[in-house]
């Protein structure tokens, strides 16, 4: 089964052609980072109206990559939730369309289940039941899966996530945005040890996450030293910012997984690029005894194929939308 997969949640626009949920025959993506760089952060309207512009022109790549044409597509699917809404309407609108020149199924998927779903194309052999570790720029949470449509929030964060944690840090640090990839290369200049940070915790809910503190505590770092003149060791913060991150996430996972009875823990979102939290997830699943799905680098941040694979399963589990559908800023998963 063909599904051609579209994904325009935030500023990533993203084309995919995807075989049986595992196999990807293309996948395009146009990232709209540099354009957003300039003002330090997504600007939305911006993000809508480049994902207008493109997703035509990105869907004949996507088919004529495949080798595919529009009569072999067998279902559409969408990520309609959650995300910047302007941004995820125009997706969502495209693939209405599409279905219904083509007349085939329209799915809906849920953008965070298609970050887990990254590792189904990437390890063949994955199955659920898994714990899963979903971090990304907007979401940060631990999801049961125990089948592939069968997901159940564990804990989530009440406030910032983590990766916009990292844009914040990298912000005041006069890093570029998306601000995740350079405070690790910061980070990895640096074995830490300088600075402290606050560890949260949230009262009755052991596996929720707040980042809010963090937040505002490296803020305020940076604007001290800044205006007492007081010199600031950049690398020696973003290590021991990052390792308060993973200090935040990875003992909630070790502690989920415990909970649960699970013993796969798979990683999925943007943030699970991040090589100091990959290993600190390496070495604490080492130590528990579980196996550990790591996505690849290419497979952490948005795309279209991610939602293809989750398509797939949603489609089989008869997921599928009619014409009313509609596109939604935010959703359980
Ligand atoms: O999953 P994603 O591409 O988009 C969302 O669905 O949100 O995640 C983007 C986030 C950004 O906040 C970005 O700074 C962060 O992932 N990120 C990283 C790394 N690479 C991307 N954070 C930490 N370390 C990285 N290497």
């Amino acid at each position: 089964m063909k599904i051609l997969a579209f994904e325009s949640t935030c500023d990533e626009t993203a084309v995919s052609v995807v075989e049986d949920g595992r196999t990807v025959l293309s996948d395009i993506i146009a990232s709209q980072a540099q354009m957003h760089a300039l003002y330090g952060g997504v600007v939305p309207e911006i993000a809508s109206r480049h994902h207008v512009e493109v997703i035509s022109q990105l869907t004949e790549q996507a088919l004529q990559e495949a080798n595919c044409t529009r009569a072999d597509i067998d279902a559409v699917a969408v990520a309609y939730a959650p995300g910047l809404i302007g941004a995820v309407l125009v997706a969502v609108s495209f693939a209405k369309s599409m279905a219904y020149g083509l007349g085939v199924p329209l799915i809906p998927v849920h953008h965070i289940r298609g970050h887990v779903a990254a590792n189904y194309i990437a390890f063949p052999e994955l199955k659920p039941p898994f714990l899963a570790l979903a971090i990304s720029g907007g979401n940060t949470m631990l999801i049961d899966v125990a089948d592939y449509t069968d997901l159940t929030v564990l804990g989530a964060t009440r406030d910032d996530a983590a990766g916009e944690c990292f844009d914040k840090a990298a912000r005041v640090l006069g890093l570029p945005y998306p601000g995740g990839k350079p405070m690790e290369d910061l980070a990895l200049k640096s074995e830490g040890g300088v600075y402290k940070f606050p560890h949260a915790k949230v009262t009755d809910c052991p596996l929720d996450f707040s980042f809010s503190g963090l937040k505002t505590s490296v803020v305020n770092l940076a604007h001290n030293a800044k205006q007492s003149g007081a010199a600031l060791d950049e690398p020696a913060l973003a290590r021991d910012f990052t390792q308060a991150i993973s200090n935040e996430l990875v003992p909630r996972a070790m502690e989920a997984a415990r909970k649960t009875g699970r013993t796969v823990i798979v990683a999925a979102g943007g943030v699970a690029a991040n090589a100091i939290i990959r290993g600190d997830l390496e070495k604490s699943c080492e130590k528990a005894g579980y196996t550990l799905y790591l996505p690849p680098l290419k497979s952490c941040g948005d795309h279209g194929a991610m939602i293809g694979a989750q398509g797939f399963y949603e489609y089989l589990a008869g997921n599928v939308a009619d014409m009313t559908l509609n596109g939604f800023a935010t959703m359980d998963v």
